[in-house]
């Protein structure tokens, strides 16, 4: 790391402000999935041990600036005390006044957790006064949210130049080891697999890989685009088809580059989504009223083939509606051949890594990552705001 982590702060005695991504879904008032917040415990819990008290803040969802009952904070901090099995308050904001007498009679060991970030318009237009108000909450500053580092906000980014050291967390370590392993120093054959619906979310992605990689697998609702680039009708799946040319562009510089490209040869194809079952044909014959919703049985097989021949792998975007059971052979399956292969794999972004946990192979993929445009953003290149702002070390 050349970054300051957590593990290099003083602690005993100190406010330490972490901020984390607990962005999760919420069902009926209540955390649905926890693995961000699990994904935090080993920081708040080396702080705790470290003799600091901790200010805990967080942004959920997209509330637009204002206060919004729907994102309150209210069910993190009720799952939190379940997790750590300790008290968490939830402050009624995250600045002014009363929340900073709160963070001031905070004890060692304790925890309070601020109010949603975003109910105020200056966390994410990177405001000076309103991370200076953040920063008085406490003595230093640890950043844990990974799954937010590609966020300029004043939490994130503009609070550093008030609190410092600004150290990295131990997810927010963990995940640029595991990140920094395909980007830096992978052990090769590398191989990417890529899916999701849209390949306009993915050129930046591809492109980067591309210079990386020995072989790029591409299923999922991006597949089309690239088969109708080699001259497949496509029937009604989905295709962007002013990305064709684009598409085109990069298996010629895939060929150039030598880098193998692997493309779907059969597809699942059903009316629509919500059909009740689906036909396997293959991508030459895809019928001109149906659409492609998931990966066939021989493209599942040469994807899986492709894996046995990596020593590192890194996947994200779901292969086809995985969320429907008609629909899901070819992701889990995929998330099966990860699991069975000896490359380190690495799997990110909120479906892919919900696939995996659905597949049931979660402990046998080599990490995954709780990111998702911060992943992607961290693959195609590109500084994160989030762990650029931190302290070098000396
Ligand atoms: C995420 O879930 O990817 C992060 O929490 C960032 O959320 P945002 O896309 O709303 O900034």
């Amino acid at each position: 790391m050349v970054k300051l982590t957590v593990e290099d702060l003083d602690l005993g005695g100190k406010r330490v402000f972490v901020r984390a991504d607990l962005n999760v879904p919420l069902a009926e008032g209540r955390v649905g999935d926890d693995t961000r917040l699990q994904a935090i415990v080993p920081t708040l819990q080396h702080c705790l041990k470290a003799g600091a008290a901790v200010v805990l803040a967080s942004h959920l969802g997209r509330p637009k600036g204002k206060p919004d009952p729907n994102y309150s904070l209210a069910p993190v901090a009720r799952r939190l005390e379940e997790v750590l099995g300790q008290a968490v308050p939830l402050a009624s904001d995250c600045v002014g006044e009363a929340v900073e007498a709160r963070a001031r009679q905070l004890e060692p060991g304790q925890i309070l957790l601020l109010e949603n970030l975003r109910f105020h318009p200056e966390e994410e237009a990177n405001d000076a006064a309103f991370a200076q108000a953040l920063a008085r909450l406490a003595d230093c500053y640890v950043n844990d949210a990974f799954g937010a580092a590609h966020r300029a906000h004043a939490s994130i980014e503009a609070i550093t130049r008030y609190l410092s050291p600004a150290a990295a967390g131990l997810l927010m370590q963990r995940e640029l080891e595991a990140l920094g392993r395909i980007l830096e120093r992978p052990e090769r054959p590398l191989v990417a697999i890529l899916g999701g619906a849209k390949v306009s979310d993915k050129l930046a992605l591809v492109e980067n890989l591309l210079e990386r990689v020995e072989a790029l697998v591409i299923g999922g609702g991006m597949a089309f685009t690239f088969l109708a680039a080699l001259g497949h009708g496509v029937g009604r799946s989905l295709v962007e088809p002013e990305r064709i040319e684009l598409a085109r562009g990069v298996l010629v510089k895939a060929g150039q580059r030598g880098v193998r490209v692997v493309l779907p040869v059969d597809m699942v194809v059903a009316e629509s989504p919500e059909s009740g079952e689906g036909r396997v044909v293959a991508v030459r014959e895809i019928p001109v009223h149906l659409m492609g919703l998931d990966i066939g049985p021989l493209t599942l097989a040469r994807f899986g083939e492709a894996v046995r021949g990596a020593r590192t792998v890194v996947w994200n975007g779901p292969m086809g509606v995985f969320e429907r059971p008609p629909f899901a052979a070819g992701t889990l399956g995929l998330a099966r051949a990860l699991a069975a292969s000896a490359a380190f794999s690495v799997v990110g972004g909120g479906d892919t890594a919900a696939a995996v946990h659905q597949a049931g192979v979660a402990e046998k993929i080599g990490y995954i990552s709780t990111a998702g445009g911060a992943f992607l953003e961290f693959l195609e290149g590109r500084a994160l705001p989030g762990v650029q702002a931190l302290t070098d070390r000396p």
